[in-house]
């Protein structure tokens, strides 16, 4: 029975579609306490005074916390730099400065609000080209001169490239932050003893919304001064993460109160509270200077990217990692010199968000691309068909691609196609919107892309899965083991369909335990669109080993397996030569826009989206993350404009920073397949879901350069920065003209 290639119903749909499925500010305790966060919102400042006896002694108050209380008061991602409650300095806004726990939401609000602080505000440290430049203030002691991280890559000589070069194009490019604004804002409850649990071990339990449970559990184990074994973590139903659910939230200062109140905590946090709380994807500035030849073959890429990380490392060093390789595109360059730096500043933190450094990478490397094709007057498909990467191709790491065939050249040809995009010139025939009128005015553009599967990077990826086989004469239930967190990208109907095929039973006999630190070892983190890929193999493991011992007739047959992915390296500290990455996947998106010259506005018409998944376990779950991608990336490029001033936030209601609705979706999102398996996926898949998001940004700004002759090197493309750039346009044609 084929289990996989099909669309099937997802495990979670009916309870989220009925309002059965239990999100973590959903769930409910007896005797159960409500925390509120005093955040610092201010961007740089030392506490001069912090008195909190007032609201210690406001009404339903059961205590306040402050950093003296948290026992080893550091936590993060890429190094633990960050402290959980500040005892002196504040370093951003969305700084914890103090807790209140009282008896209902509202008391322990109240009483936040008669906590005293007094500050010394200090400068704030706000361009990372600023903060790197000698004599610039540090923001951290563990930053001298605020480089965090420094990535160098060479590989042939561009000097001599540029000197061979027929035309060379120079950018200067800015991408912006962007907010997660996943529906559901950080919530959760924690709790050392109660009805709730299964058990009676002496630890405490936090139900929070993640990507991790393993990692959550271990940041909050070495906050608080416990053994792992003293720190349960379970995910139950997650409104979305896109990356933004990787560093601490809720998690640490949960356990903390539940621990020293030995009652049940929780919390959940405004929309205010969750954009100003939580980190953002990272803004970049991008310095590139690329060469061809005149037959449009590329030889030279220089690019130099400074990309600010807000004051604490997070996810920075390995966004910045995965920038560094993406600033080539996904094209074979004989040289290439990168310099990648991840700068501190007092802004808002920054972190992972879908694409991981991918995104901000290739709008440089994409539009550099079509740049050049018009310099050499080439279509923008020919010239990708010249300099895609193939089988054996350099990577700028000096490295191949692993994993088989390298799609590029299919997927390039197979989005064109799909899109109509030779036949574009007679448009007329198969476009869906029509110009209004004059004032509007379409246009076509095209960009591709690679994305990595897995952290990698010399990181030994990983996954563990235990199935255990009940039954007598046939296999009646299956019970399968695994911590990867559903956080609605359907992972969990995937994994039980790899098991169900394994096993060669119907899914209906599938029973996942999944997302809880007590059952299950370290599956790893849904991020990097590793968990189809390695949790998959993870599955595929159990299951085949459940299976010879259901054959060899024990009852029950339990089997686990913990999946280790080919070994990689990180980059050379000189040349960045590296095999960075255990698997890739391919990507290409046409897409055509309506530009309104008179208001500004860009609507985005149609996209054809073509990315090579390996094996499509389910094909509906895929278009689902192709068009949630495109989507959101068009919101990133168009629409959503976070804006801070002197590291204050501006925007922190969804009134003010405006995601796309309804009604700015494309009449049309065109998902196209294609199945190339990658040798070591499991049934050959490969990752997919942070891939549509990436080649979206350049091609939205080819086609309204198509459609206006503007090149916007850096947007969000808002009605104002368009007139800008018309008026700028006109203005220039004036002048020439004379
Ligand atoms: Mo991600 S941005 O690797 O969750």
């Amino acid at each position: 029975m084929p289990q996989l290639g099909q669309s099937l119903t997802r495990l979670d749909a009916r309870a989220k579609v009925t309002g059965d499925a239990q999100y973590p500010g959903d769930i409910n305790l007896p005797g159960q306490l409500w925390m509120k966060v005093l955040f610092a919102r201010r961007p740089h400042a030392r506490i001069k005074r912090l008195d909190t006896a007032q609201a210690e002694r406001a009404p339903g108050v059961a205590r306040v916390f402050t950093a003296r209380d948290v026992p080893v008061n550091e936590f993060g991602l890429g190094a633990k730099d960050a402290p959980v409650l500040v005892a002196d300095k504040v370093r951003w806004v969305g700084e914890k400065i103090a807790l209140v726990v009282a008896e209902t939401e509202a008391q322990a609000e109240y009483a936040r609000d008669l906590i005293a602080v007094e500050y010394d505000d200090l400068p704030a440290i706000i361009d990372p080209r600023d903060a790197m430049k000698p004599g610039s203030a540090q923001v951290h002691p563990a930053y001298p001169g605020n480089v965090i991280k420094h990535i160098p890559i060479r590989k042939g000589d561009v000097a001599q490239g540029f000197a061979q070069s027929d035309v060379i194009v120079e950018s200067e490019y800015h991408t912006p932050a962007q907010e997660h604004a996943y529906l559901q804002p950080e919530a959760g409850i924690a709790y050392t003893e109660s009805a709730f649990s299964i058990d009676d071990e002496n630890r405490v339990t936090v139900i929070v919304a993640g990507q991790w449970t393993h990692e959550d559990q271990e940041q909050i184990a070495h906050a608080l001064g416990l053994r792992l074994d003293q720190v349960r973590v379970i995910y139950p139903a997650i409104g979305g993460a896109f990356g933004g659910r990787e560093d601490m939230s809720v998690q640490i200062i949960l356990a903390l109160a539940a621990i020293k109140l030995n009652r049940p905590v929780k919390i959940i946090w405004s929309r205010e509270e969750s954009i100003i709380g939580h980190h953002k994807r990272h803004p970049m500035w991008l310095k590139s200077k690329w060469g061809a030849t005149r037959d449009g073959k590329i030889i030279a890429a220089q690019v130099e990217i400074i990309s600010d990380a807000g004051p604490y490392t997070t996810t920075s060093t390995k966004v910045l990692g995965n920038a560094a390789f993406g600033v080539v595109g996904p094209y074979e360059v004989p040289n290439v010199q990168v310099d990648a730096y991840t700068i501190a500043t007092n802004n808002i933190v920054s972190g992972a968000f879908r694409g991981f450094g991918g995104p901000q990478a290739h709008f440089q490397a994409e539009t550099q691309m079509n740049k050049l094709a018009e310099k050499l007057g080439m279509d923008p498909v020919e010239i990708r068909l010249k300099n895609v990467l193939r089988e054996g191709s350099l990577l700028s790491t000096q490295t191949p691609l692993p994993g088989g065939k390298v799609s590029l050249p299919q997927i390039v040809e197979k989005c064109a196609d799909e899109f109509g995009w030779s036949q574009k010139s007679k448009i007329e025939n198969i476009v869906l919107s029509v110009a209004k009128d004059r004032k509007s005015k379409i246009g076509y553009g095209f960009a591709c892309a690679l994305k990595n599967i897995g952290f990698s990077f010399g990181y030994q990826e990983n996954a563990w899965a235990k199935v255990e086989l009940h039954g007598a004469a046939e296999i009646d239930q299956v019970i399968v083991y695994h911590a990867a967190a559903e956080v609605g990208q359907g992972t969990h109907t995937a994994l039980a369909q790899m098991a169900a095929n394994a096993l060669g039973v119907p899914l209906e006999k599938i029973e996942l335990r999944a997302s809880d630190t007590a059952t299950s070892e370290n599956s790893g983190s849904v991020s990097a669109s590793r968990m189809t890929y390695i949790g998959g193999n993870a599955i595929k493991g159990a299951s085949e080993r459940a299976l010879k011992k259901w054959n060899d007739e024990e009852r029950p047959a339990i089997a686990e397996y913990k999946y280790l992915a080919p070994k990689t390296t990180n980059y050379d500290p000189e040349t960045g030569k590296a095999t960075p990455n255990i698997a890739y996947g391919y990507v290409a998106q046409a897409v055509e826009v309506e530009v309104d010259t008179e208001t500004g506005h860009v609507r985005v018409a149609r996209v054809t989206c073509a990315d090579d998944v390996g094996h499509a376990i389910n094909p509906r779950l895929i278009e689902g993350q192709i068009e949630g991608a495109v989507i959101q990336a068009q919101g990133w490029t168009i629409q959503e404009n976070f804006q801070s001033k002197n590291g204050n936030v501006l925007t922190p209601h969804l009134s003010t920073y405006l995601i796309p609705g309804i009604l700015d979706v494309p009449d049309r999102v065109d998902s196209v397949i294609l199945e190339f398996p990658d040798y070591n996926g499991p049934w050959g898949a490969r990752g997919m879901a942070e891939m549509p998001f990436i080649p979206l940004a350049p091609a939205i700004i080819a086609a309204v350069h198509d459609a206006t002759g503007v090149w916007f090197d850096e947007f969000p493309l808002t009605p104002w920065k368009v007139l800008e750039g018309l008026k700028k346009k006109l203005d220039a044609d004036r002048f020439a003209r004379g």
